[in-house]
């Protein structure tokens, strides 16, 4: 299997592909509503995912490092490792953790002596169950797995991150932290319940946010009233309100004080209330970023990857909600903050020019890979990713590479020094961005023949 240069398809591995389908039960079932949430995924939903999502993230991450291995001074760093330490944040079932290793393992010289060590981080049980017997199954000699099921929170991200390195190995830096399609589902609008269904039906979902996010278990017993505006809600211990205060917002009442805000939404026939997720979580790709860097090796690569659709469905015109768009902003501040500890190396046009990036929130940069399967069927996949290192090693990268004034980031789009700007009548095809050297076509060659 071979991607970098050309927009050729990745094949899908067959024996990964018979694994998925037969043994995992995995299939083939298009869901882009409920995929938006996973964490709370049953085995059944994650058969589906199996079968539809994971063979993206897989050939995401093998084209992300099919390129990135392609420079020199990362690809020395790498192949004279004998151990090698990945984290994987939001694993869930293994794809892009697999791609890398797959890579790996066909371009590595003594791949098999290597000795790799897994730290991979999820909130699902059953996903994380899935990604072990992956591992077992076509990596079972040289590989260990750790892995922690925790559900991860905006606030106290550090500290948990903190503590599952300390559980795993206090001293440990890793040559390759990544996040995979993770963070967008800090900032997805969340469905709760429809006013009209309480009391009734929707009464245990609202049991289950109480529990989940604000810490309150009122058990089964609680009573429900709705007067049309407000809900009451009380048992022995507690007594709580959740008050609509106009025709977009509602908000919950606990012993007097404003505790959150929802979104209402009249759709259909119903009132439906929706967790704003993006203003209680925002920043997580800065914060995820400056967690890591303390766990990252002096020439280890962070890799941030996610999907870049809209995280606001019925926003009409404002097109500023993609996640592409809030991971370029969120980046650009951290790498233009001083404080950063980790430069960016990919995309080459934030790598050089993000200190004159002004509009970053303009800006939908972002890749598509296509994978082919065993019946021929082809289907591409879009996301958006950085790639972060440390400075001495992004020094040395980018010193070596031809910086140009002008990336290509999208139909209409390119970047020129930094800045977002319509292409207009411009035909011109200027350099990917994505791409160290993509006009080698000695080194496509070298990875068709084998490293
Ligand atoms: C769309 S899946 C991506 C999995 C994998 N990285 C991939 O690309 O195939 C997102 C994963 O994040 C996990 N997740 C979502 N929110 C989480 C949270 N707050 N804490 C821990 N894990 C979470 C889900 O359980 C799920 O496995």
């Amino acid at each position: 299997m071979v991607y970098n240069l050309s927009s050729e398809p990745l094949e899908f591995p067959s024996d990964l592909e018979e694994f998925i389908l037969k043994e995992l039960g995995g299939s083939y079932k298009s869901e882009p509503v409920k995929v938006k949430q996973t964490l709370n995924y049953d085995e059944n939903d994650l058969k589906e995912y199996l079968g539809t999502y994971f063979p993206g993230s897989f050939s995401e991450s093998y084209a992300i490092f099919s390129n990135i291995f392609w420079n020199e001074s990362i690809k020395n760093n790498f192949e004279i490792k004998k151990d090698f330490y990945i984290l994987d944040i939001g694993g869930g079932t293994g794809g892009n953790l697999l791609g890398l290793l797959w890579f790996m393992k066909k371009f590595f010289v003594e791949f098999d002596n290597k000795r790799i060590h897994i730290v991979s981080i999820d909130g699902n049980d059953y996903a994380l169950n899935i990604q072990r017997k992956l591992l077992e199954k076509f990596f079972p000699k040289n590989s260990d797995f750790f892995y922690k099921n925790i559900i991860l929170s905006r606030n106290n991200f550090k500290e948990m991150l903190r503590n599952v390195i300390n559980d795993y190995e206090i001293t440990i830096k890793f040559d390759i932290i990544m996040s995979f399609r993770f963070i967008n589902e800090f900032y997805r609008e969340y469905f709760l319940f429809d006013w009209y269904k309480i009391p009734g039906t929707d009464n245990d979902r609202i049991i289950k946010y109480l529990r989940e996010t604000i810490g309150i278990n009122l058990l089964n017993e609680a009573t429900f009233e709705n007067d049309g505006r407000i809900i009451s809600i009380s048992n022995a211990k507690s007594s709580l309100s959740l008050e609509i205060k106009d025709y977009e917002t509602a908000i919950l009442i606990i012993d007097g004080k404003k505790t959150d805000e929802f979104i209402v939404k009249k759709e259909n026939n119903n009132i439906n209330i929706y967790l704003d997720k993006y203003y209680k979580n925002k920043n997580m790709y800065k914060i995820m970023t400056e967690a890591v860097s303390e766990y990252l090796e002096d020439d280890g690569l962070f890799i941030l990857s996610d999907v870049t659709d809209k995280i606001k469905n019925d926003d009409g015109d404002d097109d500023s909600w993609f996640l592409s768009k809030i991971m370029n902003e969120e980046i650009i501040e951290y790498l233009n903050s001083q404080r950063n500890k980790l430069e960016v190396i990919i995309p080459l046009s934030c790598a050089v020019w993000h200190s004159f990036c002004k509009k970053s929130r303009k800006c939908f940069i972002k890749k598509e890979v296509f994978l082919r399967n065993s019946k021929c069927v082809t289907r591409g996949f879009k996301y958006s990713y950085k790639i972060f290192t440390h400075k001495n090693l992004a020094l040395r990268v980018l010193q070596n590479i031809n910086k140009q004034d002008r990336y290509e980031i999208g139909e209409k789009w390119i970047c020129i020094k930094g800045v977002h700007s319509n292409r207009n009548k411009d035909k011109a095809v200027y350099r990917d961005p994505f791409s160290f050297d993509d006009s080698s076509k000695i080194k496509l060659e070298r990875l068709r023949n084998g490293i």
